[in-house]
């Protein structure tokens, strides 16, 4: 039997029955019926803007699954070059697909001469490197101006190579100049995760060589934040991307939207918060604080998972391996402390609130060198291919332009009042 739902209007008595497809009903079988009625949800908290093949996440269950691929199977086994294949092309890569996209990320790793040079150098001394990322990206048009053809799929797929490839070079290009250190240039000898550690830190030695725990920690990170669904940046690249605008500059809106706080900047704000806590004895007062409505507990709750965020779990693990070549980020303790207080309190089990991606990615970050202002940075990096696949992805099913409408609230007409005779 077909499950449905019927709405009735009661000014006019007419009813309509629309079919629950997917778990979802068609707002244009309600709008049959009420035509200039505008369904009212700030935040999109209740849409679903659009049909995606991609990510599929179960909030309830803490489920993650990129092309059906299990988070965890993909963290263990993967590698990030493999994933960013199987989000962009719907199928994980054999041997010889996989060397050819490594191959072709790799020729594509540098950027334009004129970009290190005259574009990072106009930038302030103290320069945020999410703000320099966003206009160093959305420069990047205008170098590949053939990208506006976003309708020829090799074209397209070729811009998602090069961004893909060059994020990273602009990534440890806006953190070198922020400290004042010269640019690296790109190693091509080196796997992604290895040569963007050796853009970041390499210094006076030939060849950087990372430790091979922290470069899989890094391959992990990337793994984990490749995607989300239909998060707020994700969102921001269809929404720019249905206005027929060329990738960099819809994935420099993205990463935009990903600078904001409330997006890629929590897991600063758990180190903040667990600095700020200072010892295990805190733990307990820090939390009924929290209970009493003085502030959040940072990394912990999920507008979708109200379960145990399954990228938590992993990155946990991923901590330990870091910190046995790092030394133990003396944080960590207090984390633990805090998780395992906070999970045994009825405040934060009764509203189902558990530790999200950035309760403990932040430590890892912190421990393996990166200053705070970089952590959305590193959020972007993998981000870069989910945002190009749902690019493509809404680009292949011909979406029409993003235009919702609103309930407006303001005046009614009124005749304009030349400024003289203004009170
Ligand atoms: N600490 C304490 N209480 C919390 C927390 C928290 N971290 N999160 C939610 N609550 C409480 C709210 O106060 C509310 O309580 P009430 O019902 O008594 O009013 C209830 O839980 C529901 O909270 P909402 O704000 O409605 O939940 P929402 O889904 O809108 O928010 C969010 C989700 C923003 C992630 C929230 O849990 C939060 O602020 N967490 C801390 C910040 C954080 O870790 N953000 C990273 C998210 S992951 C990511 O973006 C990659």
């Amino acid at each position: 039997m077909t499950e449905s739902v019927t709405i009735t209007d009661n000014r006019t008595g007419q009813s309509v029955e629309v079919p629950i497809v997917d778990g979802a009903v068609s707002a244009a079988e309600w709008a049959k019926l009420l035509p200039g009625i505008w369904f009212y949800d700030p935040g999109l908290g209740t849409t679903a803007e659009c049909e995606s093949a991609i990510t599929y996440i179960d909030g309830e269950a803490g489920i993650l699954r990129y092309r059906g691929y299990p988070i965890e199977q993909l963290a263990e086994g993967s590698t990030y070059l493999e994933v960013a294949y199987l989000l962009l092309n719907g199928e994980l890569p054999v041997r010889a697909e996989l060397d050819r996209f490594t191959e072709e990320i790799r020729q594509h790793t540098f950027i334009h001469e004129n970009m290190r040079k005259r574009f990072f150098d106009g930038f302030h001394y103290d320069a945020h490197p999410m703000g320099m990322l966003v206009s160093s990206v959305a420069a990047l048009s205008t170098f590949y101006p053939e990208a506006k053809r976003i309708d020829e799929p090799e074209t397209r797929r070729r811009q998602a190579v090069r961004l893909i490839a060059k994020v990273p070079t602009l990534a440890a290009a806006a953190h070198r100049f922020s400290i004042g250190k010269p640019f690296v240039y790109p190693d091509v000898s080196l796997s992604f995760a290895e040569n963007f550690l050796s853009m970041m830190w390499r210094g006076a030695e030939p060849r950087f060589e990372a430790d091979p725990a922290l470069v899989r920690a890094i391959e992990v990170l990337f793994i984990l934040h490749a995607d989300h669904e239909q998060n707020c940046s994700t969102t921001t690249m269809r929404v720019v991307g249905s206005a027929h605008a060329d990738p960099y500059s819809a994935c420099a809106a993205a990463i935009a939207a990903l600078y904001g706080p409330r997006h890629g900047g929590a897991n600063e704000a758990v180190l903040r918060m667990l600095t700020s806590i200072g010892s295990l004895d805190a733990v307990p007062e820090f939390v009924r604080s929290v209970k009493e409505g003085h502030g959040r507990l940072q990394g912990f709750g999920h507008r979708v998972y109200k379960n145990y965020d399954p990228r938590a779990k992993i990155i946990r693990e991923v901590a330990y391996d870091v910190f046995e070549v790092t030394g133990k980020n003396p944080l960590l303790d207090i984390a633990l402390k805090l998780e395992e207080v906070a999970l045994a309190d009825e405040y934060f089990s009764s509203r189902r609130l558990y530790p999200n991606v950035d309760f403990y990615s932040g430590l890892i970050y912190q421990a393996l060198g990166f200053p705070v202002e970089l952590f959305p940075v590193l959020f972007a990096i993998p981000r870069t291919s989910g945002w190009l696949a749902h690019w493509s992805e809404m680009l292949e099913k011909n979406t029409r332009i993003a235009r919702p409408r609103q309930v407006y609230t303001g005046q009614d007409e009124r005749p304009y009042v030349p400024l003289a005779e203004r009170g």
